[in-house]
């Protein structure tokens, strides 16, 4: 990320950002408002930088568009944004669709993604009927499905209980992949590389997940 910038409906939403993202697990923070999803939306390309530009593995989030959204796989806070077919396995298939595989390879590897993430068989069911918990997980399922190197999750534990957060966080860290996750629950972020915090669209502190947070809660006190 070279000399970012980022305006939205004509107001500066990102501050002059210069960043290289190595580590496997970075964590963004901050109050609402203070440009954490537009950060995230940067590093897919949902959004274009407005001055700058965003590289992701030498590729140009704007220029390489559709390279990059190959690579970078996004999961929404809410799983209905993403979910767009009535049943879980229609659901898996259509991520699978550009790599135009076999009828058979295809169930081959919804099968397995649903084992995966605890949802063995749900092939059928229908999405509206599966619990939240249950959504956000066909969510993640949907996304990895696509096999990305990189996942970007913006806040995605927000709608999900304590038990199905841990199942997703399970999910998260058994994941080989580079993974970007913003949240609100700072507990999530104790293994991390590396935490951001943003306030009012400024990087503020970059480091550690212990020193940063430490910080954070000095800046709502
Ligand atoms: N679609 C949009 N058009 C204009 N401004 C927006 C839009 N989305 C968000 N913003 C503004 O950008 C700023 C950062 O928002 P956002 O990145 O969503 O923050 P966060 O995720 O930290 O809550 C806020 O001031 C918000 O009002
Ligand atoms: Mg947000």
């Amino acid at each position: 990320m070279e000399t970012v910038a980022l305006e939205r409906g004509g107001r500066p939403v990102l501050a002059r950002l210069d960043l290289c993202l190595t580590e496997r697990r970075i964590g963004v923070i901050g109050a609402n408002g203070s440009g954490k999803s537009s950060f995230a939306r940067l590093l897919n390309g949902l959004l274009a930088p407005t001055g700058g530009r965003v590289t992701v593995d030498g590729l140009d989030t704007v220029k390489d568009a559709k390279a990059v959204r190959r690579r970078v796989g996004f999961v929404f806070q809410n799983p209905d944004s993403q979910i767009v077919y009535p049943t879980v396995g229609e659901d898996l298939a259509f991520g699978l669709k550009p790599l135009k595989l076999e009828k058979a390879e295809e169930a081959r590897r919804i099968r397995l993604i649903l084992e995966r993430y605890g949802l063995a068989g749900a092939e059928d069911r229908l999405v509206h009927e599966l619990s939240g918990g249950e959504r956000q997980l066909v969510a993640l399922a949907g996304v990895l499905i696509m096999r990305p190197s990189i996942l970007v999750l913006d806040e995605p534990t927000t709608l999900l209980d304590l038990r199905n957060t841990r199942r997703l966080m399970a999910a998260i860290d058994a994941l080989s992949e580079r993974v970007v996750m913003v949240t609100h629950d700072l507990d999530l972020l104790a293994g991390f590389d590396r935490v951001l915090l943003f306030d009012e669209g400024r990087l503020v502190a970059d480091g550690a997940p212990a020193t940063v947070i430490e910080r954070y809660r000095a800046l709502l006190a």
